[in-house]
């Protein structure tokens, strides 16, 4: 199917689950016109622990889906979905927008500071040196230190995102970035941005201060760049429409942890059955 896309057509957004909600809140903050449809996979959540292959597989579905369903738009709102997918995405899709996190988070940190730039992000990520690539487009010159951080992700899918146990594993993975004496961390994966209280009391307890860099507010300020030049921005004076959430696992659960990271009430959530 083809659509004429137009300025009410909404900004499609995915994740494996509720990590995407730290991009979501950024549109919401940048570009409060915008009708948004988000997509959490969290009946494969974690992405971060699967071959590059599976999850290469299902970002082109959640894509497939959104183009669909009418985006003007996707944004991959996950570093691991825009590692594996986001170059296959757009070869599938030459004439649709679809951006991911990494570019946008590695130009960010590479203009923080001068200094070493390390990652943070799941072992899929990690793994593919996917930021490290971008970084070093941009910078050549510039040493970066990418750590997987596997633990991250159930804990924020848990809604233990301030207990011991988030300042014990954030422990455990900055050590070794202020070891190797990086200046700017970048939250490659969008779930890390809800660890920041976590993060910021175990860069504390290590004596180490970092910039972090959460890539959500310069990858919405491509959107509305992309979109601007398309004319392409809903009017602002139009009423706010609510987010449409569509959920692969329990849509009760999704919209209960969802609305606590986003501090309001989701509201309803549609349970989405993607055939194989
Ligand atoms: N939030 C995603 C990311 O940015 C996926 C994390 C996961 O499911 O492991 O990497």
């Amino acid at each position: 199917m083809t659509f004429v896309l137009t300025p009410d057509a909404p900004i499609g957004v995915f994740d494996s689950g509720l990590g995407g909600l730290s991009v979501l809140r950024e549109i919401e903050r940048q570009l409060p016109a915008e009708r948004i449809h988000y997509v959490a996979d969290t009946a494969n959540v974690p992405y971060g622990d699967k071959p590059i292959e599976v999850v290469r597989a299902l970002a082109l579905k959640l894509t497939d889906y959104l183009i669909e369903s009418g985006a003007k738009i996707v944004i991959m709102a996950s570093g691991t979905s825009t590692a594996a997918g986001l170059t296959a995405a757009i070869q599938k899709y030459p004439l649709t927008d679809i951006i991911g996190t990494i570019d946008s988070g590695a130009r960010t940190a590479v203009h923080a500071s001068p200094g070493d730039i390390g990652v943070v992000a799941t072992n899929a990520t990690a793994r593919s040196l996917a930021f490290t690539r971008a970084v070093n487009a941009i910078d050549p010159e510039r040493r970066v230190v990418e750590q997987g951080a596997p633990r991250f992700v159930p804990l924020v899918e848990s809604g233990l995102t301030e207990c011991a146990e988030a300042v014990d594993a954030s422990l455990e993975y900055l050590r070794p970035l202020a070891r190797a004496g990086v200046r700017v961390i970048i939250l490659g994966c969008t779930h890390f941005p809800f660890l920041d209280a976590a993060l910021t009391q175990a860069a504390r307890d290590l004596n180490f201060q970092p910039l972090f860099v959460d890539p959500a507010a310069e990858t919405v300020r491509d959107v509305k760049a992309i979109l601007d030049r398309k004319s392409l921005l809903r009017d602002p004076q139009l009423p706010h429409t609510p987010v449409r959430f569509d959920a692969t696992g329990d849509p009760e659960d999704f919209g209960r942890q969802a609305s606590v990271l986003l501090k309001r009430d989701a509201g309803v959530v549609n349970l989405l059955r993607l055939d194989d």
